[in-house]
């Protein structure tokens, strides 16, 4: 069997050749700056985070000039993580491993205060056994957070299409953010659809979210979910 278009985006080889490809920085759906809030909103300046597919974007780069010290950054492709390793060769506090998300063995658990996944889920979700490799992914990211720990998903999809994902995996306690997604860009719009760092009503099947921003709107998703122990 062939895979094709997006279907790839869940496989090394496609992000090892796009890499080599495509050297520059990329960041996707959204850079730091805009989504500083939430993260400086959920993630103390002092635990230990980890960066899951992080590519070739600037995000961590953002969080430790914005004061988060201890980041470390993994994706699949050598060929990015060997980049990135190059790139900050003068700046040793930053943190770059290969490593497949669905196996974070060389991580004890427990090792983190937060996770933070731009795109990620997304890709492992175009791929084939795409379910069973979301679940290994997220049980994995479970094990790896600490207790009260949180995994901060920043995704195109809509509680519809994540939140089932999310429940079954593991008992996340889950809270919904959004955020425009040319919010990057457009720095004139002062009248977003819902304020960022104010949670939408999320109800069990996600309906109160369509209730709050009507259909379809023109968002990204940040579900911060939670390792809380009851
Ligand atoms: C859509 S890109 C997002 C990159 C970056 N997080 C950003 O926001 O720009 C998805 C990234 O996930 C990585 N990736 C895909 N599958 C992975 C896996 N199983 N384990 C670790 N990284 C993976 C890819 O190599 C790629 O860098």
């Amino acid at each position: 069997m062939t895979t094709t278009g997006t279907q790839a985006y869940g496989e090394a080889w496609y992000w090892d050749n796009r890499y080599s490809n495509e050297p520059g920085s990329f960041d996707w759906y959204q850079k730091y700056p805009t989504l500083a809030p939430i993260i400086n909103l959920y993630v103390p300046h002092s635990q230990p985070i980890l960066v899951v597919g992080s590519g070739n974007s600037v995000f961590s780069e953002g969080m430790v000039d914005d004061g988060y010290t201890d980041v470390v950054n993994i994706d699949i492709s050598s060929v990015v993580i060997e980049a990135m390793q190059t790139k900050y060769r003068d700046r040793p506090h930053f943190k770059y491993i290969k490593m497949d998300v669905r196996d974070m063995s060389p991580f004890e658990s427990g090792s983190f205060g937060a996770i933070i996944d731009k795109g990620t889920l997304d890709s492992i979700l175009c791929g084939n056994n795409s379910r069973q490799h979301a679940t290994k992914m997220l049980e994995e990211v479970w094990r790896v957070l600490k207790d009260n720990g949180v995994y901060i998903l920043v995704t195109y999809g809509a509680p519809l299409y994540r939140l089932r994902l999310l429940r079954e995996s593991c008992s996340w306690t889950i809270k919904l953010h959004v955020i425009e997604k040319l919010a990057s860009e457009d720095k004139s719009n002062n009248n977003p659809v819902w304020e960022l760092t104010k949670p939408v009503p999320l109800n069990d099947d996600g309906s109160s979210v369509d209730e709050a921003l009507g259909q379809n709107p023109d968002v990204h998703y940040i579900y911060i979910c939670t390792k809380e122990i009851k």
